[in-house]
């Protein structure tokens, strides 16, 4: 479960986001969209106690990111677009200090099924140098995955990866939403959040357009026509078309 009620965030004088608040539940996969600049990764960030909110609260699996951060931490996982690697640790390697820092048990028998799931088994013991880059985003990825968090946040994880990749990583953000997992995820590829989001929320400048289903969401910018696409939408949302009252 995550809880944000009122978040806010500046920059010096600049309000990145504003009073922004939304619940996502175990089992939802939420999109979260909007322009170059809108807010995303900062709210991510936030979400993830990688930078302090200027106000507000959020709440992971029940934990404050501000008041209790390490248990908070404890629960999520976090894929940036740029994969933060260890130079002189192999694949293998990254796998068991990540083990040891979230204190995973057997991380052997975990490790090699996700290196199978994410296709590269067979670089187990090459450096980060030697991987590609979208090799590279997959260790990330199988870093994160390793301590099973419970919440999970994608900030433009399908850049860089190949077709099939791209579809491989929607089918384990399926997967882990359908076991439970609550997963934010932050992309401009609007056609795939069709395919894999249960929920969308619209930001702005900022600040939130639209949130819910994406039936909701749709309903609210259809003007009554059916099969309206998340891009349309999107383009209507954010290029300041009015909302239908239904
Ligand atoms: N460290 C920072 N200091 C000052 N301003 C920042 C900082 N990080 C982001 N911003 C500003 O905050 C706003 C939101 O940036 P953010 O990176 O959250 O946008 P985004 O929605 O993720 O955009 P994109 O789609 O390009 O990834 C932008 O105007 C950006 O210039
Ligand atoms: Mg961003």
């Amino acid at each position: 479960m995550i809880e944000v009620a009122g978040l806010t965030k500046r920059y010096g004088t600049f309000t990145a986001v504003h009073d922004l608040s939304f619940t996502v539940r175990p089992g939802e996969v939420l999109g979260l969209v909007g322009p170059n600049g809108a807010g995303k990764t900062t709210t991510l960030r936030c979400l993830a106690g990688i930078i302090p909110a200027t106000a507000g609260l959020c709440r992971l699996a029940g934990h404050d990111v501000a008041a209790d951060p390490v248990a908070a931490k404890r629960t999520l996982a976090f894929f940036p677009d740029e994969p933060r690697l260890f130079d002189y640790l192999t694949v293998r390697q990254h796998l068991a200090f990540v083990a040891r820092i979230y204190g995973v048990a057997n991380h052997e028998a975990l490790a090699e099924p996700l290196l199978a799931e994410l296709e590269i088994a067979d670089k187990a013991d090459q450096l980060p140098g030697e991987l590609s880059r979208g090799m590279k985003q997959k260790l990330a990825i199988a870093c994160g995955l390793l301590h099973s968090p419970q919440v999970l946040f994608f900030d433009e994880p399908l850049t860089g990866l190949d077709p099939l990749g791209i579809r491989r990583m929607k089918d384990s953000i399926l997967v882990r939403a359908r076991a439970g997992a609550t997963i934010v995820l932050s992309s401009h590829l609007l056609h795939l959040l069709e395919e894999v989001c249960s929920h969308v929320l619209i930001l702005k400048q900022g600040e939130k357009i639209a949130d819910g289903t994406l039936a909701d969401v749709s309903a609210r910018f259809s003007r009554g026509e059916a099969g309206v696409s998340l891009e349309e939408i999107f383009l209507r949302a954010t290029g300041g078309a009015a909302p239908v009252e239904s």
